[in-house]
């Protein structure tokens, strides 16, 4: 078989600063406090499971800050958090030590400023999602998060309001220009911040791209990965043959058939042996 493994497969840059930041602070954790991280560092169940081996666990909720002991270690991943997470871990003495990705931080200041003189931000993106719920957090006043067309043709802010609009990391650059378009034709004055990080638009089109020659493709991630699951979209919708699998033991046996050719891409958030393994078996 041949076999077309995309350059961008794997950790982006945000996700592996962060990963490294927690194995950093394992080795140089002299005083032996305790570590956390604030939400699993990556979707990776097999990441997670190592770090818990090492004693680093997670929590989530400014209620699990608070009954964390004093002086304990808390990392933020790379998604980053709203300003109330600081202000809590702060006041609990927890020290903190800060992955968020510069792009997310970047957004962070956007919605800070712009809420602070008075604009209505629009945050194209999911409001479950962990990022985009640390983006609001940063907001002083009027913000709003959409993710669907219909919620982009039903926006309404006050007469004369300056419209500012961002996007999450993520997001499909697409559908966030047709929304923003959507959002201008009403009227407003509007700011616009293409905040989607080159790191996923690059992965997407090269994913889109290798999906186009091959017969089969594999997609590998974890599941609960929502950049994985926009992968394997992009290349299900170009080959009909596209695997989504968590590692090598998923691999079907159709994928072992010889004279074919094989794509194989990965999301941000795949350790780079088991893209490693799956290229092996594949060769
Ligand atoms: Fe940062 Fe983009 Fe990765 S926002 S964490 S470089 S997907």
């Amino acid at each position: 078989m041949s076999v077309r493994l995309a350059k961008t497969a794997g950790f982006c840059f945000g996700v592996e600063k962060a990963v490294e930041l927690v194995y950093k602070t394992i080795e140089e954790n002299t005083k032996g406090s305790k570590i956390y991280t604030y939400g699993p560092i990556i979707h990776n169940d097999e990441v997670i499971k190592e770090l818990e081996e090492k004693g680093v666990f997670s929590v989530e909720g400014e209620d699990s800050i608070r009954s964390l002991e004093k002086g304990s270690k808390l990392i933020i991943r790379s998604h980053g958090v709203g300003r109330s997470v600081y202000r809590t871990a702060e006041e609990c003495g927890i020290d903190v030590l800060d992955a968020t990705c510069p792009f997310v931080k970047k957004i962070h200041k956007i919605v800070e400023k712009n809420t602070l003189k008075g604009d209505h931000v629009v945050i194209i993106g999911d409001k479950e999602h962990p990022e985009v719920e640390g983006i609001m957090g940063w907001a002083c006043a009027n913000v709003t998060a959409i993710k669907e067309i219909e919620e982009a043709e039903s926006f309404k802010a006050p007469l004369g309001s300056i419209v500012s609009i961002v996007s999450q990391t993520t997001f499909n650059a697409d559908k966030f220009q047709y929304m923003v378009e959507i959002i201008r034709k009403k009227g407003y004055d509007t700011q616009v911040d293409n905040t989607i990080c080159s790191a996923t638009r690059d992965r997407q089109k090269e994913a889109d791209e290798i999906s186009r020659t091959v017969d089969v493709m594999i997609v590998v991630g974890d599941k609960k990965s929502s950049n994985t699951g926009k992968l394997f979209e992009i290349c299900r919708s170009n080959c009909n043959d596209t695997y989504f699998i968590q590692t090598v033991k998923d691999l079907p046996k159709e994928v072992s058939k010889p004279g074919i050719c094989v794509g194989i891409t990965a999301g941000a958030s795949t350790p780079k042996h088991i893209i490693q393994e799956v290229l092996l078996y594949v060769r």
